[in-house]
């Protein structure tokens, strides 16, 4: 009901989402995963689809339903969401990555289930996965991108770094923990001007106060 009351605020742009965790697998039935339960970047979407946006979410292994009005392409790995978003950018205008994506996967996931046995506990050899976001901000023509990055301390002055470090426009501070699977959740907005914290709401509300500041920072 809200959402035939909102003014259409991206109506004709182009809003790329990725949203939740990614899987890296050790083998075929194990993997390394994270708490990030997708809410906030399918609350992202439907905001921005309810703002008369054309939106595509770019999801890994989530348990939700898909907004209405949205594309949604599932993912598992760091690296497959990496392959599907990097070429879609760039004919997108805003970019916002609420994905929790896995630093790291395994160098060698293992073909066949790794068995207990003599030889002690497996190691775990990791290598470090692609950036999806600072790979997008890398493009010729990037979209406006927007950033999340759940810290535990420090949040303003580490969100401030990944600003910098990504070269991306914004970011979405929150307290990581805090946020995973709730429904609720608490930001602050960072930009080159300086930080904002938005007041507690539910996820919904917060998307579509957030697509509001991404709509003014288009125009
Ligand atoms: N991100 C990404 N690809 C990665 C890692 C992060 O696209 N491989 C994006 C996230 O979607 C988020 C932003 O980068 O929008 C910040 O993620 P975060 O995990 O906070 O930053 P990292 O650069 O991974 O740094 P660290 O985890 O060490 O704090
Ligand atoms: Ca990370």
């Amino acid at each position: 009901l809200v959402a035939q009351f909102q003014p259409k605020l991206l109506a004709g742009r182009k809003v790329l989402v990725t949203a939740g965790p990614t899987f890296e697998p050790l083998d075929p039935v194990r993997g390394l995963t994270n708490r990030s339960s997708g809410k906030m970047g399918f609350a992202i979407a439907r905001a921005a689809a309810e703002a008369g946006a054309d939106v595509t979410l770019v999801a890994g292994p989530v348990g939700l339903a898909t907004p209405a009005g949205v594309t949604r392409i599932d993912v598992e790995t760091a690296q497959q969401m990496h392959d599907v978003v990097v070429p879609a950018a760039a004919s997108h205008d805003v970019f916002v990555a609420t994905a929790a994506v896995a630093d790291w996967r395994a160098v060698n996931a293992a073909e066949h289930k790794i068995k207990k046995g003599t030889g002690g506990v497996p190691a775990l050899a990791l290598v470090e996965n692609p950036d999806v976001l600072a790979a997008v901000a890398r493009l010729p023509k990037p979209p406006y991108c927007v950033g999340f990055a759940a810290e535990t301390e420090h949040v303003v002055e580490n969100a401030r770094a990944k600003l910098a470090r990504k070269n991306i426009p914004m970011i979405v501070a929150n307290d990581g923990p805090a946020a995973f699977g709730s429904d609720a959740n608490r930001v602050t907005l960072v930009d080159a001007h300086g930080s904002r914290e938005l007041p507690a709401a539910d996820k919904l509300t917060l998307a579509r106060r957030l697509v509001g500041e991404i709509a003014a920072r288009l125009a």
